[in-house]
């Protein structure tokens, strides 16, 4: 029997349902019952009528899918983590606050959005502080809702969507820890000092390149890139709207997108080019694969709950208030 036929076998014994990430390496993604960006996954796996997930994308995501169906089961082939979410924790948020505070803005002031790739722990906190859940595409939409409350903004973890957002706003922005205080006490959105290590990889030479080699090519590109980058490219849209974008365009039409590179490389076969000379490829998405669904599939016939996703239960209250607020946008 070949893995993928085990996989099967066991899937519809055990009634799970397999989800998984575009990231995800091209023989997860084949084999997957439901594929999307990250928000598509959580809403995807909560509507359906399986209660066990074999979940393959990073550690958030396994978890939004649990904050909002406490009920399923959620298991990871691989506990990989975002790295972007890594770089902040439930301290570190604490002690943000603090500075903000330190420089003199109150925190009833302050108003946190996290973007969703962020760990419950983070989600919580931004709960408790009556703030919102974002992803990438819909952090616009987040924020204009925010800023009616006429607060400071605390962006949080990826300093590069929350600077593109405030730019596209025509707002005030400032690097917590970076910036001078005089700086962040001026600013609408203050961002947290995070970033995607794959998205960096992207530069302003990287467009040059392309646009000198093409110069009709159409550049596309996930708000994860710095601005400066943001600001060259034709258009910028998160994972679902890069997607839509490019299936939209002629196919003599050159696209050169930054992004990842599985996502990339799926999208269509002519006149597209990853936006790098580098390989943009998300190291622990790429983690996960058949043989570590098999697995997952075989521990949850045993009844191991080794690689299940848990939350206590007062954590994910607060997260699902985080990513309710979005919802209810
Ligand atoms: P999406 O929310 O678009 O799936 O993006 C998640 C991510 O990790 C992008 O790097
Ligand atoms: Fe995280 Fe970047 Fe990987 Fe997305 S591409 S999962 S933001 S490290």
């Amino acid at each position: 029997m070949t893995t993928q036929q085990e996989i099967n076998n066991l899937k519809n014994e055990l009634g799970a349902v397999i989800a998984a990430h575009f990231y995800q390496r091209d023989a997860v993604v084949a084999i997957a019952d439901i594929t999307g960006d990250s928000l598509e996954l959580a809403r995807k796996s909560q509507e359906s009528d399986k209660n066990i997930i074999i979940f393959c994308g990073v550690h958030f995501m396994g978890q939004s899918v649990k904050i909002l169906a406490p009920q399923k089961r959620v298991f990871m082939p691989k506990m990989a983590c975002c790295s972007m979410a890594r770089m902040i924790d439930s301290g570190y948020f604490d002690e943000s606050i603090a500075l903000l505070q330190s420089y003199g803005i109150p925190k009833e002031r302050i108003l946190p959005i996290t973007y969703i790739n962020s760990n419950a722990e983070v989600k919580a906190k931004v709960g408790a502080m009556d703030g919102f859940v974002c992803t990438s595409s819909n952090a616009a939409k987040i924020l204009a809702h925010a800023r009616k409350e006429g607060k400071v903004i605390f962006f949080l973890p990826d300093r590069c969507l929350g600077q593109n957002l405030a730019i596209q706003n025509a707002l005030q922005h400032a690097t917590l820890g970076v910036d001078s205080p005089e700086k962040v006490r001026a600013a609408d959105i203050v961002c947290y000092n995070g970033f995607c290590s794959v998205h960096q990889l992207f530069t302003t030479s990287d467009v040059d390149f392309y646009r000198q080699k093409y110069p009709d090519i159409v550049i596309a590109v996930h708000p994860e890139c710095d601005p400066s980058v943001c600001a060259k490219a034709d258009f910028v849209g998160s994972t679902s709207q890069i997607i839509k974008f490019v299936q939209s365009l002629p196919l003599a039409q050159k696209v050169a997108v930054g992004t990842e590179f599985n996502l990339v490389n799926r999208l269509r076969k002519e006149n597209t080019f990853v936006l790098s000379s580098t390989l943009p490829q998300c190291p622990t998405m790429n983690e996960t694969t058949l043989d570590d669904v098999l697995q997952a599939l075989r521990a949850c016939k045993n009844g191991e709950s080794s690689n299940e996703v848990f939350l206590d239960e007062s954590v994910r209250q607060l997260a699902f208030a985080a990513l309710d607020k979005m919802f209810r946008i």
